[in-house]
């Protein structure tokens, strides 16, 4: 039998669960369980019993269609309650012998003793470089000869009560969480490429209720966050601009939607029931873009706030990569170039195999990195899911997880 590995993605708008064969040089998707999300806001948990009840639909679904029963998963964690900090740590060299990896470990962990507020955990400690004896920039410290090694770290942690409501609710849905992983890693893991990673990229991810942002350069997370505002406030916007239920102004968001106003025809309409009319009325679809690209430059000044708020604003060579759901609306990549002046590429998961057609859209970015992602981690912190039957052989997975392995170390050290 395959080892497995399972990805529930919680979105505010969906959840998506996708369970994958780990072979020899890749993974291979086998089930996919889509369902629309209920009991969750903003990307955190308003109602743990909806929320359970939508993440069982979801995973009883990817059952179905893969034949195989989930009982463990790595889950996507979100919500304007992450904060990310920067420290470093440093440990002595005894005699002057190589690096070894329980030297990284005594660093990482000396970084990582910095004061936590007891009511928040840490998600993730990412190494992003080494220095030997004042020697920056280190890349792979392993073997290196020195008296004194340092670390710097990038720490993401997140409100212990938000995450006990996330574990709770998939748990009630008859499901172990394995790992959780902050929203942008996931998807950063899923569309960036390798060079864009190394020359300094933003990764977006716009998704219905948040916006997920990290910061790569150098191969590694500089910074993350999350901005607790997404595509839902234009479908609200488009609300209250026509006077239609919630459901309705989602379907005039899709089929008519567009950021640039000027790229519209001011000839193009299209007919909407609002509330209170007996008929349908004609609308100009000019009008809907003028709203949506009033609302989407608003969002994207907060993500140009919180980029430079990061202080990495001019390290950013590849620009910026925008994924999640609301990626896929027309005119958007030329305004966020327009506003941000920096090059703006949209992108879907790549490297995809198997049963993935229906996943190669902006919206399942987190979902597909989900399983790459955790795998990785469980492989470098010595695999605590593995051992517990989640990916079984960690040799068999160093073939196709060579090289990410410098990109991110675990969370959890002892595992
Ligand atoms: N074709 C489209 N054009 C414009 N917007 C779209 C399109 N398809 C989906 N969206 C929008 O994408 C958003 C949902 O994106 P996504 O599925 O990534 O959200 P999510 O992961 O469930 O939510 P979050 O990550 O914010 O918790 C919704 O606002 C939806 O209206
Ligand atoms: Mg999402």
């Amino acid at each position: 039998m395959n080892d497995l590995v399972v990805g529930i993605d919680i979105g505010t708008t969906k959840i998506c669960t996708i369970v994958a064969e780990v072979r020899t040089d890749d993974i291979f998707v086998v089930g996919v369980g889509l369902e629309p999300a209920r009991g969750m806001k903003k990307g955190v948990v308003s109602d743990i019993h909806q929320l359970s009840n939508a993440i069982a639909a979801s995973v009883h679904k990817a059952e179905k269609t893969s034949g195989y029963q989930i009982e463990r998963a790595f889950i996507s964690v979100a919500g304007n309650h992450i904060a990310s900090i920067n420290s470093r740590g440093a440990v002595g060299l005894v005699g002057n012998r190589g690096v070894r990896a329980d030297d990284l470990d005594k660093a990482i962990e000396e970084a990582r003793a910095i004061a936590i507020p007891h009511n928040r955990e840490v998600l993730h400690v990412i190494p992003r470089s080494y220095a030997i004896d004042g020697q920056n920039n280190v890349r792979s410290p392993i073997g290196m000869h020195g008296f004194r090694l340092e670390v710097e770290v990038h720490i993401i942690t997140a409100a212990s009560t938000s995450v006990a409501n996330l574990e709770q609710a998939v748990q009630a849905a008859g499901v172990y969480p394995d790992r959780f992983i902050l929203n942008p890693l996931a998807s950063g893991d899923a569309v960036l490429t390798e060079q864009e990673r190394e020359m300094g990229v933003a990764l977006i991810d716009i998704g219905g209720g948040t916006t997920d942002l990290a910061i790569f350069i150098e191969g590694t997370v500089w910074h993350s966050g999350v901005i607790a505002v997404g595509g839902d406030m234009v479908t609200n916007d488009i609300t209250h601009l026509m006077h239609v239920p919630f459901d309705v102004a989602e379907t005039v968001k899709v089929e008519h939607g567009h950021a640039l106003e000027k790229e519209v025809s001011p000839l193009e309409t299209f007919l909407v029931q609002p509330f209170g009319e007996g008929i349908p009325i004609e609308f100009k679809r000019q009008d809907l873009a003028m709203a949506i690209e009033a609302r989407m430059s608003e969002l994207l000044e907060l993500i140009q706030a919180e980029i430079k708020r990061s202080g990495y604003d001019g390290l950013l060579r590849a620009g910026m990569v925008i994924t999640g759901g609301c990626a896929q609306l027309p005119g958007l990549r030329d305004l966020a170039q327009h506003t941000l002046g920096i090059p703006v590429r949209i992108a879907k998961p790549e490297r995809l195999t198997g049963m993935a057609d229906a996943l190669r859209s902006p919206a399942y970015s987190t979902s597909v990195g989900l399983l790459r992602l955790g795998l990785q981690m469980d492989a470098v912190s010595g695999g605590a899911a593995a051992a517990n039957g989640h990916a079984g052989n960690n040799a068999r997975l160093s073939g196709f997880l060579t090289g990410l392995f410098r990109r991110l170390l675990p969370d959890d050290r002892d595992g």
